[in-house]
């Protein structure tokens, strides 16, 4: 059979995509001590994820103000609006609502915060898609437990659910259950609160907190579907896409095995069970878990849709010389035909279509891309007597990006929406600094901590309001929405 012609698609994506954008509390919000909240292990992360936890709270750590959307989130949210947003993805902080995470009852002040900002959304019209654990375990949970190397943290955090579920279950349609849940074998204290350093942690430790996470998120997702039954729950997963270095049969099973280390985690929240190369890989490791009979009915309760972050995608290689470069969260062999960012993540937007008919045809899943962006160094210059961000490298890259979604749809996948990484700029989750920004809208905040706070709309503000209008039809052919 021959292969069919692939002509570019062109014109609006499918009716009711929902257009976004995407942040973390912690982030964003700063007040990290106020309204009752208790300390998350990002509390003691003033670096990111480069440099080991400090002991307590410091003042350097620049998410303790954030871009202060605790107070200014009205603001913010009308500036959403003002774009046309469908759908706003944030997180709760789970400290907010339980400050040691193993309280018996809930922060009522913390509620009544997450209250208003759904009261905001819906003046706007605008959807919440809400992150239950964004990488902002409870402190406590990490330093008393182990972070999710203990069983109890299960409970906890279905504790948690419930009442999030409860409370918001009538407002909230749209729930993630962990954010980037496969970055735990990367970064077990960012993403699964393990206070032991990746290098000294056993890999039976790490395992056993990979399947207590995914038994909580199986939990969270029956009980959403027991309370909240119009409710649509997902899963979340860096998505890198793993090529090849060469064409090397070597190379293609090492760029297959990593890829396997990231699709184990979307195969078990859309199959309900773990998948034969995991279980030889715990053979032959000598992994021996603990699961018991509910764990496994437990994980029979499977997502109603995958969601994922995408930004770049890596080389694998058998060779043993072959360096691995910067990247996010799983970095990788750099591409020698890929340009990078500032940062030196590689841009590939064609990725993002080949990551979509990957994850689509595999899980047969509604798809959602719940990141996708650039982190830049912008500068704020004056133009008709306002103050922008010429930031036209930020709307090539994302045109570019949205182009490959357009194909993906078109070659058959179903994508629910597209909500880009942090829409409004805040503090980087793996450098800590602000001047690693994404927003459409600028913040006077910098790495130092000065600055105003005051916001700004960026050349790409307009940019995305025009793709919110045209439901996507002016991407890539130059035509503006008057
Ligand atoms: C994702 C995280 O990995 O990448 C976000 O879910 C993060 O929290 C984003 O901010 C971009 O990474 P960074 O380090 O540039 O902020």
């Amino acid at each position: 059979m021959s292969q069919p012609t692939a002509k570019p698609a062109t014109g609006p994506f499918p009716d009711g995509f929902l257009w976004g954008g995407a942040t973390a509390a912690n982030q964003l919000e700063g007040a990290y001590a106020e309204g009752g909240k208790g300390l998350s292990i990002q509390d003691v992360m003033p670096h990111g994820i480069m440099t080991p936890p400090t002991e307590g709270p410091t003042q350097e750590n620049l998410k303790q103000v954030a871009i202060d959307f605790y107070h200014r989130y009205a603001e913010d949210i009308a500036l959403f609006a003002e774009m046309g947003f469908k759908v706003f993805r944030f997180s709760i902080a789970w400290s907010r609502i339980f400050p040691n995470g193993d309280d018996a009852e809930p922060n009522e002040e913390g509620l009544a915060f997450y209250a208003r900002v759904l009261d905001e959304l819906e003046k706007h019209g605008i959807e919440p898609l809400v992150t239950i654990s964004h990488y902002e375990t409870p402190l406590n949970l990490a330093r008393t437990y182990g972070g999710w190397t203990n069983r109890a943290l299960i409970g906890f955090y279905e504790h948690y659910c419930r009442v999030l579920f409860e409370r918001f279950g009538s407002r909230v349609k749209y729930w993630l259950t962990f954010n980037e849940i496969n970055s735990i074998t990367h970064e077990p204290f960012i993403s699964g609160g393990i206070p032991v350093p990746r290098a000294e942690l056993t890999e039976q430790d790490l395992y056993q907190a990979v399947h207590h996470e995914l038994v909580a998120s199986a939990r969270a997702t029956r009980l959403a579907h027991e309370l909240i039954p119009d409710a649509r729950i997902g899963c979340m997963i860096v998505a890198v896409p793993v090529y090849p270095l060469t064409p090397s049969p070597d190379d293609v099973v090492k760029a297959m095995d990593l890829a396997h280390a990231s699709y184990a985690f979307g195969d078990i929240h859309c199959r309900g069970a773990y998948p034969g190369y995991l279980l030889r890989h715990f053979r032959d490791n000598g992994i021996e878990l603990d699961i018991t009979d509910q764990d496994r009915e437990d994980l029979t309760h499977t997502v109603d849709f995958v969601s994922f972050s995408y930004y770049m995608s890596i080389c694998e290689s058998a060779d043993p010389r072959a360096e691995k470069g910067p990247g996010n969260i799983i970095g990788g062999v750099p591409n020698p035909t890929l340009e990078a960012s500032e940062w030196g993540w590689q841009i590939d937007p064609q990725g993002l279509r080949v990551i979509i008919n990957d994850y689509w045809e595999r899980w047969q899943k509604p798809l959602f891309i719940v990141e996708n962006g650039i982190g830049a160094k912008d500068v704020l210059v004056e133009a008709e007597g306002s103050l922008t961000v010429e930031d036209d490298y930020r709307i090539d890259y994302m045109n570019d990006h949205l182009v490959q979604v357009r194909e993906a749809i078109a070659d058959g996948a179903e994508v629910l929406g597209y909500t880009s990484w942090g829409c409004i700029d805040i503090v980087s989750a793996t450098t800590a600094q602000l001047s690693k920004r994404y927003g459409f809208i600028y913040v006077d905040r910098n790495d130092d901590g000065t600055g105003t706070l005051e916001r700004y709309r960026k050349k790409s503000f307009g940019w995305y309001r025009d793709v919110i209008a045209s439901n996507g039809a002016v991407v890539d052919n130059g035509v503006t929405v008057a």
